[in-house]
């Protein structure tokens, strides 16, 4: 009998889970104007709002963090993290940044201005803050099969290369200052972009004389992705696809507390020296100095092991394998859910979950309350209050889409947590007649709402 991949690791610490009642659940959310953010971890049982920044940290990379040079100018942890991000990434130049927004901060402010035009797929939320923020404009070139939830297609986060190319053909050159492709696709369900269009892109981007930048959050997610649905790479291994994906790009910015398991940082990649350069300069006003910008020392030599362990093929398959058991329980209790299942999470659609409940009415964050009230388990809604307004009309943004983010953490939790938020959805599921309203809002910012939105039941 062949043997099962298992986890490449064992639990050498452990952290106290909190438990509580149905009735103290439906006071905190009350509370908490029925945002999850904004929410205590202690109120709480499994939270899974994001997989940003809330893996687990090995052994090496706690032990790396002892070594951490502190100095403020020309660390050896920064060339420690220098030299893991041109090994794995094939960078040769690199900015760190605090956190995944920070790189897009520094890397627009050096490129975007007002009036210019980001293609890409389904821009994540802060990309999409930042160049609105600019009054610039995303323009989401995703594949249309992506919005059809349940489509088993391999490769469900890619960009229409057509309808990239009418972006590129239609605007003059000086207004589209870079294409942004994230792996995988966040937004589209944790959907992977093959190899073949990450080609394509870069074949159409040199064509146009376009930048073209990854938005690499699950670089080593989308690798395995290609690694084991794509022809011809089932032989390479993940750090030759990785090397492969990036070489077709001009750079990429990075949220390392994704697929870099640390729990804060984040770095901009860039094969050009002079926009390197260019970017310096923000990078010094926004971050701080240009070998450590917004990271400690001990937190650059964390990340450069985090690399190493987030692209090893064993970590990867239980990691994707968690979440797709996560999604097969689910689909065995008839919950509709984004298929095929994505790298990092698992989305219910809403609207099918809640047909009663208008758009209007935002059905995901309705079922994301249900999930809290009933096991404690903390989601995010992926529709229109996280969709935000036109920033033009300031209308509300319905897309169609309607979703609930289920978002594992790595190596934090085992089958057993998973399959008690199973459990808890199939709960939920069965009763979902009895729910019969939604919310309104009751406040907002102007950017970003779905943070700190206030809400109140209709
Ligand atoms: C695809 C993608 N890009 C960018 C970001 C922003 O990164 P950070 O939260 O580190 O600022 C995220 C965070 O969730 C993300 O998923």
């Amino acid at each position: 009998m062949e043997l099962p991949i298992i986890e490449p690791f064992k639990t050498k610490m452990v952290e106290q889970i909190y438990r509580s009642t149905r009735e103290q659940r439906v006071k905190w959310i009350n509370e908490a104007s029925f945002n999850l953010f904004n929410l205590r971890s202690e109120q709480v049982t499994i939270d899974l709002l994001t997989d940003s920044g809330t893996g687990a940290m090995s052994d090496r990379q706690w032990s790396a963090m002892m070594l951490g040079d502190e100095s403020y100018a020309g660390a050896s942890s920064y060339y420690n993290l220098k030299n893991a991000i041109k090994e794995i990434t094939g960078f040769n130049y690199f900015l760190p940044t605090h956190q995944g927004r920070a790189a897009e901060n520094v890397l627009f402010s050096t490129l975007v201005k007002e009036g210019d035009i980001v293609p890409g797929n389904s821009h994540f939320d802060t990309t999409k803050g930042h160049i609105e923020f600019r009054k610039a404009i995303p323009v989401d070139c995703t594949v249309d099969i992506a919005s059809d939830l349940t489509a088993l297609n391999p490769f469900k986060g890619n960009v229409d290369l057509d309808k990239l190319e009418v972006v590129l053909k239609s605007n003059a050159r000086e207004k589209i200052p870079l294409i942004i492709v994230t792996i995988t696709n966040n937004t589209a369900g944790g959907q992977p972009v093959s190899m073949a269009n990450i080609r394509g892109i870069h074949d159409l981007a040199t064509r146009y004389g376009v930048r073209f930048f990854l938005d690499s959050a699950r670089f080593a997610e989308n690798a395995w992705f290609i690694k084991t649905r794509e022809d011809g790479y089932s032989g390479k291994s993940i750090r030759e696809i990785v090397l492969e994906m990036f070489s077709y790009t001009d750079g990429m910015t990075m949220s390392s507390k994704k697929d870099a398991i640390v729990n804060m940082g984040g770095f901009i990649g860039f094969r050009d020296e002079e926009l390197f350069r260019q970017a310096s300069a923000y990078n010094i006003i926004y971050e701080g100095f240009i070998t450590y910008g917004g990271m400690s020392g001990r937190d650059m030599n964390a990340l450069a092991q985090g690399l190493n362990e987030g692209t090893d093929y064993e970590f990867l398959t239980s990691r994707i394998g968690q979440v797709a058991y996560l999604g097969s329980l689910m689909k065995e209790y008839g919950i509709p859910i984004i298929e095929p299942a994505g790298g990092h999470a698992i989305f219910i659609d809403s609207k099918s979950f809640l047909p009663q409940i208008p758009d209007e009415e935002f059905p995901g964050q309705v079922l994301a309350t249900e999930l809290y009230i009933e096991g404690g388990i903390r989601s995010t809604e992926i529709g229109a209050l996280m969709a935000d307004r036109d920033p033009l009309t300031r209308a509300n943004r319905f897309s169609g889409k309607e979703l609930v983010r289920l978002a594992v953490p790595r190596r934090v939790y085992t089958d057993n947590h998973i399959r008690y938020v199973a459990a808890t959805a199939r709960n939920v599921y069965e009763k979902r007649d009895l729910i019969k309203k939604g919310f309104r809002i009751k406040r907002e910012a102007p950017i970003l709402r779905h943070f700190t939105i206030e809400l109140e039941r209709v």
